[in-house]
């Protein structure tokens, strides 16, 4: 089996490229943050020197959306300085690096969903320092694949799906965020398709998309998790649409967030499937 050194194996993407890594033919390496801190990206040279990996995964980040706003040292240093450092070190040994990024590098004013080939224009804090965290592994590693996802939910703790159910026991009434419109991708699908590409990359490098299929907004997918826990008898919130000017955050969010998975579709034979089952397997695992 191969072996590949994840990072972020803490989080909801790393953590189940752990989980799943065997299933795919993979021995996963993840370093907790104690042994790995992307704040001291360099003490990656021995990790990898001492070892023979097949492909460096990076899913940690700086995630936190608005405290970025405040902290723009920090997201920059996590999101821009350590990828280009992994870039460097994986770039000299030659081996490929398969990077983790965002929507949020978009602006959300194109009417249609995002491509590859589309401009980015970030809003905040967050989504600059990923994007320039996406243009040093461009630079620095020529065998790169750089990965944007989006609205990612997984059965761990501090995701939208999370947080929906949480305020379903807590609330009679929610107001949910109904003018952003994204693809909610599960975590596992996204890990998948990682572990899909660090297999089947051969020697291309490139920057893809790959959400789940589908579209929706926040209030859509509240609508969606509600009915399906009511279809289970459990108790649920009355649902109300609001604007985001309503719900007003540090970090403004792109309108649309929606990404095309074409070319991921094209170029690895892959096709996402539809978020709503993605979701159903999520409720199955937190409400049985
Ligand atoms: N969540 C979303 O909706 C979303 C949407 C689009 C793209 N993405 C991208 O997907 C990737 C993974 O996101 P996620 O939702 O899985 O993230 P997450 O659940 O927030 O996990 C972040 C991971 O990064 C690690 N980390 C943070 N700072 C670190 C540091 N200084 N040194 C080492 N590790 C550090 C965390 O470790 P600790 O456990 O030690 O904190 C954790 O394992 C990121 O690139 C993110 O930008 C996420």
């Amino acid at each position: 089996m191969k072996k590949i050194l994840v990072t972020g194996g803490t989080g909801q993407i790393g953590g189940a490229i752990v989980r799943l890594s065997r299933d795919r033919g993979f021995i996963a390496d993840a370093p907790q943050r104690l042994k790995f801190d992307l704040c001291n990206p360099q003490s990656i040279s021995s990790l990898l020197a001492n070892n023979d990996y097949s492909a460096l995964i990076n899913c940690a980040a700086y995630t936190s959306v608005d405290k970025a706003e405040s902290e723009q040292e920090l997201a920059f240093r996590i999101n821009c300085e350590a990828p280009s450092v992994l870039a460097k070190e994986t770039g000299r040994l030659g081996i490929p690096l398969i990077h983790v990024s965002t929507d949020y590098v978009f602006d959300g004013t194109k009417p249609g969903p995002y491509t590859e080939n589309d401009d980015v224009n970030p809003l905040g804090i967050y989504g600059r320092s990923k994007a320039e965290g996406e243009a040093a592994v461009r630079h620095y590693n020529p065998k790169h694949a750089i990965v944007r996802t989006a609205w990612v939910v997984s059965a761990g703790e501090g995701n939208f799906l999370d947080t929906m159910l949480r305020l379903a026991k807590e609330r009679d009434e929610l107001n949910i965020v109904n003018d952003q419109q994204g693809c909610p991708s599960s975590a596992i699908d996204i890990a998948s398709a990682l572990l899909h590409i660090a297999a089947n990359l051969d020697g291309r490098s490139g920057t893809w998309h790959f959400v789940n299929g589908g579209e929706a907004t926040w209030h859509d997918l509240a609508r969606y998790i509600f009915d399906r826990m009511a279809t289970m008898g459990k108790r649920t919130p009355q649902l109300n649409a609001i604007s985001s000017a309503e719900y007003p955050t540090l970090a403004k969010r792109p309108q649309n967030s929606r990404l095309c998975t074409a070319a991921f579709e094209n170029d690895f034979a892959m096709t996402p499937r539809n978020w709503r089952l993605a979701v159903d397997d999520i409720l199955s695992a937190r409400l049985k």
